[in-house]
């Protein structure tokens, strides 16, 4: 064998790593990680690598980059949260001179300076200690990893997609890893399209990876169900505090705002997906982000798309309520109908079923329930007003990889939609109303565990939780013009 690194590298010393108790406890630990990269290399085919790399800095503007976040993959595999490392599992042992060893990751190395601007890196020797990674060296040394590629039948990694840039001043970040990983494998850099037709012809696969994580990733074990239950309570507590908090005048930011405090006053690190806060009209716009309107006025819906990340793990939650705190007689239709429609989905919601078979009964009930109430003229006209799928998984991604049959410990949204814009071609009564009701469901062997039922759901719980004060009621600020 020619690759030398471990005799080398295992005299390297041992560094204390500062990753004391000023971090949370309750991460994931190394022996979930090191069972998914087990259960992942159960999966892969006879004599080959999977290749992971981590996510990319992204740059927001000029020198500011936004909060890094990993790629799931990676962190499902390595619990690792920083960028520019490579990881490598391995279908059978591979030989070194000072052993064998079946899986191994580059990472970024310890670095004095960079630490005080950027803070705290893991390096190798963490990797080892924290990750329990036997096998982990600084990225610099990637370039020395001449471990003879063309031997495995299959190498599988996913294409790059990325934007990755290049930082001049270091030779081993994530660009030059992909560059160097490229060179090892003969990536035919030159002709992209033809990597695909040609997997057949070249021991590169970009293809098989992405079933096999999302068939492994869609089967939730216990500790990960943990991760999301809290992800989905804390964004519960969330919509509690608006609808109590709730006053006309208020902005879609502010609404916003309550959610994301809450959150982090749960130690919730971010938001799993930008925030959709849309008043009226703009509750039509299904990715709403911006979140701009400054007043919302006293009649309209608020439709409030949120969820929590908490280590890694996020929730998928909507609720939609009038900012008076009574649903008008045409707001409590068009919500009632949402409603049924989400209810009939969950009534059929259990192993074996189809996610196709979710999104047919809702779209069964809102289609037929739209053309009674005169808004369509035909059964299929019902797809302008309720355009999207109703289910998908939840998890690392708000979008997690899916499957087309439920299984236990999948863990899914229900959500169902009506949307319908000013000007549309009804009743100007139904005008600006967009209501959508998403809620967070772990499938168990025989049905379901609705994960969010204490976020208030129907009309009444609604309007009764609207009427309850909230610990925000005094928080005052002052104006910003006052002398
Ligand atoms: N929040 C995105 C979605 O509901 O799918
Ligand atoms: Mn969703
Ligand atoms: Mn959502």
């Amino acid at each position: 064998m020619r690759f030398l690194l471990f005799a080398v590298l295992t005299l390297h010393s041992i560094i204390v790593i500062g990753q004391g108790s000023d971090l949370p406890s309750d991460f994931l630990g190394k022996d979930f990680h090191r069972d998914r990269r087990q259960k992942l290399r159960e999966t892969l085919p006879p004599n080959s690598v999977a290749v992971f790399f981590a996510n990319p800095v992204r740059n927001r503007a000029n020198d500011v980059d936004y909060t890094y976040h990993q790629d799931p993959n990676f962190f499902y595999l390595t619990g690792y949260r920083e960028t520019d490392a490579i990881l490598f599992v391995f279908k059978d042992k591979q030989k070194a001179s000072s052993g064998t060893y079946d899986e191994i990751l580059f990472t970024r190395p310890k670095n004095e300076l960079q630490e005080l601007w950027t803070g705290r890196r893991l390096g190798d020797a963490g990797a080892k200690e924290i990750l329990g990674f036997q096998q982990a060296f600084n990225n610099s040394e990637f370039k020395r990893y001449n471990v003879d590629f063309s031997k495995f039948d299959k190498i599988l990694f996913t294409d790059f997609e990325n934007d990755v840039r290049n930082d001049p001043a270091d030779s081993s970040d994530l660009y030059d890893l992909i560059s160097q990983f490229k060179k090892k494998v003969s990536y035919p850099e030159k002709n992209k399209i033809a990597l695909v037709k040609e997997n057949s012809k070249n021991n590169l696969d970009t293809q098989s990876l992405e079933s096999l994580l999302g068939t492994l990733r869609g089967n939730k074990t216990k500790q990960e169900i943990e991760m999301v239950r809290k992800a989905v309570s804390i964004s519960c507590m969330g919509q509690i505090e608006v609808l109590k908090a709730m006053k006309p005048g208020m902005s879609e930011r502010e609404i916003q705002g309550i959610h994301e405090f809450v959150f982090k006053k749960y130690q919730a690190e971010d938001v799993g997906y930008p925030s959709i806060v849309g008043a009226g009209h703009n509750g039509c716009i299904l990715h709403y982000v911006e979140n701009y309107k400054p007043e919302v006025s006293n009649k309209e819906l608020i439709l409030m798309d949120l969820g929590a990340e908490y280590h890694g793990y996020t929730a998928d939650i909507t609720r939609t309520f009038p900012i008076n705190g009574t649903f008008s007689t045409e707001q409590k239709i068009i919500y009632e109908l949402v409603l049924t429609a989400q209810e009939e989905a969950m009534r059929i919601c259990k192993p074996g079923a189809t996610r196709l078979q979710l999104n047919m009964i809702c779209v069964e009930v809102i289609y037929k329930g739209l053309l009674e109430l005169g808004i369509t003229k035909s059964y299929n006209e019902g797809r302008k007003y309720f355009p999207h799928g109703v289910t998908h998984d939840i998890g690392l991604d708000v979008h997690d990889p899916t499957g087309s049959i439920l299984e236990e410990n999948n863990m899914i949204t229900i959500e169902p939609g009506i949307y319908i814009p000013d000007n549309a071609k009804c009743d100007k009564k139904w005008w600006g109303i967009a209501v959508r009701i998403e809620d967070d469901f772990l499938i168990t062997k025989d049905g379901y565990e609705h994960l969010s039922s204490i976020a208030p759901r129907t009309v009444k719980e609604i309007e009764d939780m609207m009427k309850l004060p909230s610990a925000l009621d005094d928080f005052l600020l002052p104006a910003l013009d006052k002398k």
